[in-house]
């Protein structure tokens, strides 16, 4: 009974995933640049476009966020291209693991912030797509993702620490997790008390052997957020698309 409830509440958020996904590709026009970004939610976006290229004829290039959306673009036949040759981006649709009223974001559940960051300061734009839960009020019950060199990543580690609320913890504990550019992840438990991203982003990134860290500032343009209810797209009022 109750694996059959967890079951169906899983088979729900998957429908909601899909949903904010393919209701993104609305933004996407013929010609357009796009960053193509990393996740199980944005995962459906990056299938949609590789429909309407194949059925409707949809004239677009992609540049991937990670390897993983590399290899899944070009199995959907999207034609990419690096940052350098397109000459910035239109437009990156990408997932989140939490956005807050400010649109300020927490990426690197997937261990790709990195390459996401690069190409959404490369992009005109950033659409979100995510299921309702990810809308907090505050950032920070999601632990942040940044990602630090190995070399003597336990200094990093204790550095973050001595200011850090909660754990911070390396992923994939004894074998740790390894990032698309050799890296490693810290994931920092502050707890939901992320009140100014900005300041402690400068903070982490102040620190060396951080190479990244998960909080997108004054990036994100809208979501393309799913419920129960259906999908609706929040516009940010400071955005590039208002
Ligand atoms: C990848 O590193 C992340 O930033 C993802 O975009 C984020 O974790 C959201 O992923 P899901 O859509 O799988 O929740």
């Amino acid at each position: 009974m109750v694996v059959m409830l967890f079951q169906n509440i899983m088979e729900d958020v998957e429908r909601l995933k899909e949903e904010a996904g393919v209701a993104a590709c609305d933004f996407i026009r013929d010609g357009m640049k796009l960053g193509l970004g990393t996740g199980s939610t944005v995962r459906y976006t990056v299938m949609e476009i590789g429909r309407r290229i194949s059925e409707d004829g949809l004239n677009v290039v992609g540049v991937p966020t990670s390897e993983e959306t590399r290899k899944l673009a070009l199995e959907v036949g999207i034609p990419l291209v690096t940052l350098s040759e397109s000459g910035g981006l239109d437009l990156v649709i990408d997932g989140a693991d939490e956005f807050d009223n400010d649109f300020s974001l927490i990426k690197g559940g997937g261990g790709a912030l990195t390459r996401e960051k690069i190409v959404a300061q490369s992009s005109k734009s950033m659409i979100v797509v995510a299921d309702d839960r990810k809308q907090v009020t505050t950032l920070g019950s999601f632990d942040l993702p940044v990602e630090v060199l190995p070399f003597e990543w336990e200094r990093t580690r204790d550095r973050i620490s001595s200011f850090c609320s909660g754990e911070v913890s390396i992923r994939g504990g004894p074998e740790p997790f390894v990032t698309d550019n050799g890296g490693y992840i810290l994931d920092c438990s502050f707890g939901p008390s992320i009140t100014e991203p900005k300041s402690l982003e400068v903070k982490l990134l102040s620190i060396a052997g951080v190479v990244e860290v998960g909080l997108f500032v004054e990036m994100c343009d809208a979501v393309v957020l799913a419920s129960k209810g259906g999908v609706v797209t929040l516009i940010n009022d400071s955005g590039r698309l208002n």
